[in-house]
């Protein structure tokens, strides 16, 4: 690697590499940059991508955000859809749900939905993790948002129906399926959305609802923004604890590592392992006026670029040495942080980027020493809600080791 001016040695990067990429690696030898036949930018380089993240002349094009449901004139947006000083008002105003001091007061409540989900583990003995990680995801994330006023596990089931891919199912079950998401939507906004604003508009919270409805957000505008943070907060992160899991159990000497070390190093391990493996492996954007990459490379305005976060992660030039390896406390760049752009980057890097990883640590260090064996190769596949992968099924046994 040609070493960056300001890169940062670190001497207790040995035992690298411990293992590669478990979810599809991005094609091999693609250009930095390439334009497809529908004028759609890839960008792959990650300064490229950096500039374009970081660009004010961009707005939200994933997400659906090109559907013609948000950002019309009949309601207010959600965060991810909101642009400039708009955006930028928002995220301060909630910032402070996502200080170390605000997920400070989550922390018991991580700690004993952690323990309670691994008891009900041991019971059973073999489980499908993703059903255990998702409860865990959606408790902690729903006590950011505020929704605790119903039943954690009904919650999740209705958001993993919402959020589930139909696409591979014939006519007749994506049409079954297609149903029970209209009744998971409609069960959200009466078990989950109605009953947590009741409470709020007699006692205000700490929490994102209650701080929408201070600010006079019609009843659909609450659910919209819920709905965000439920697949921005929720699936993503059971998905992460569920592939960090994996890479423990295929390698050994990474958990026994993890399991020795202190938290700094454990939050680098996870760093690295969300590098290799984004949960949302493509970001996209619309350029509103010309954008320069190079002296000599401008992508026009009204452009969709296609950001792609694991061709990115893995930008030799940045991570260096074995990038599609997983090799915790490798040498970056000083303004790179440990998990690239696994969090996204920009104004709308993740705001919940810390909680995800002490909720997956904390899970983890109860897990991993029980013993965790896989029962058969789980099954991934991709998402498009989220641009990423997800597990279908992860059977593991407690006590394997
Ligand atoms: C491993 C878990 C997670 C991953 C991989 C992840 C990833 C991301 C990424 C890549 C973005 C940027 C989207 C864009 O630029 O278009 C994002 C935004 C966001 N995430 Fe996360 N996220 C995770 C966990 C969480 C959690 C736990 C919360 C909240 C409790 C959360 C809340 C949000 C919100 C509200 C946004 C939108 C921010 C904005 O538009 O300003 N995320 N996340």
């Amino acid at each position: 690697m040609q070493a960056h001016p300001s890169i940062q040695t670190n001497s207790e990067a040995q035992g690298c590499p411990f293992s590669g990429r478990i979810s599809a690696l991005p094609k091999p030898s693609q250009p930095a940059v390439t334009v497809d036949e529908h004028q759609v930018w890839h960008i792959r380089g990650f300064w490229e991508a950096r500039t374009v993240l970081r660009h004010p002349d961009t707005i939200q094009a994933g997400f659906g955000a090109e559907l013609g449901v948000v950002n019309t004139k009949l309601m207010r947006s959600p965060i991810l859809y909101l642009e400039g000083p708009e955006h930028h008002q928002l995220r301060s105003q909630t910032s402070k749900f996502f200080t170390p001091k605000g997920i400070e007061k989550h922390q018991a409540l991580i700690e004993n939905t952690a323990q309670n989900l691994i008891v009900q583990m041991q019971q059973r003995k073999v489980v499908d993790l993703g059903q255990y990680s998702l409860l865990l995801a959606v408790q902690v994330a729903a006590n950011v948002v505020g929704l605790t006023n119903s039943h954690i596990a009904t919650m999740a089931q209705r958001i993993q129906t919402m959020a589930a891919n139909p696409s591979k199912l014939g006519w007749f079950w994506q049409k079954f399926h297609r149903q029970r998401q209209q009744l998971a939507v409609l069960g959200f906004y009466f078990f989950d959305l109605l009953p947590a604003i009741a409470q709020r508009r007699k006692t205000p919270k700490e929490d994102v609802v209650s701080h929408c409805l201070s600010l006079g957000y019609k009843t659909h505008e609450v659910m919209a923004e819920c709905l965000v943070y439920g697949a921005a907060g929720m699936l993503t992160t059971k998905e992460f604890i569920c592939m960090a899991t994996l890479h423990f159990c295929k390698n050994p000497a990474l958990q026994s590592r993890y399991l020795a070390t202190s938290e700094a190093e454990r939050q680098a391990i996870l760093h690295e392992i969300l590098r290799l493996e984004p949960v949302i492996a493509a970001l996209r954007r619309r350029t509103t006026a010309p954008i320069a990459l190079t002296p000599d490379l401008t992508i026009p305005a009204q452009t969709v670029v296609s950001i792609e976060l694991d061709a990115s992660n893995t930008d030799q030039q940045v991570v260096g040495a074995d990038p599609n390896q997983v090799c915790p406390m490798r040498p970056l760049p000083n303004q790179v942080q440990a998990p690239v752009m696994s969090f996204g980057d920009g104004a709308h890097r993740c705001p919940g980027a810390a909680i995800a990883i002490a909720e997956a640590d904390v899970f983890l260090q109860k897990l991993l020493p029980l013993g965790v064996k896989l029962i058969k190769e789980p099954k991934l596949e991709y998402n498009p809600l989220i641009a990423g992968y997800e597990f279908q099924t992860m059977q593991i046994q407690l006590g394997g080791a």
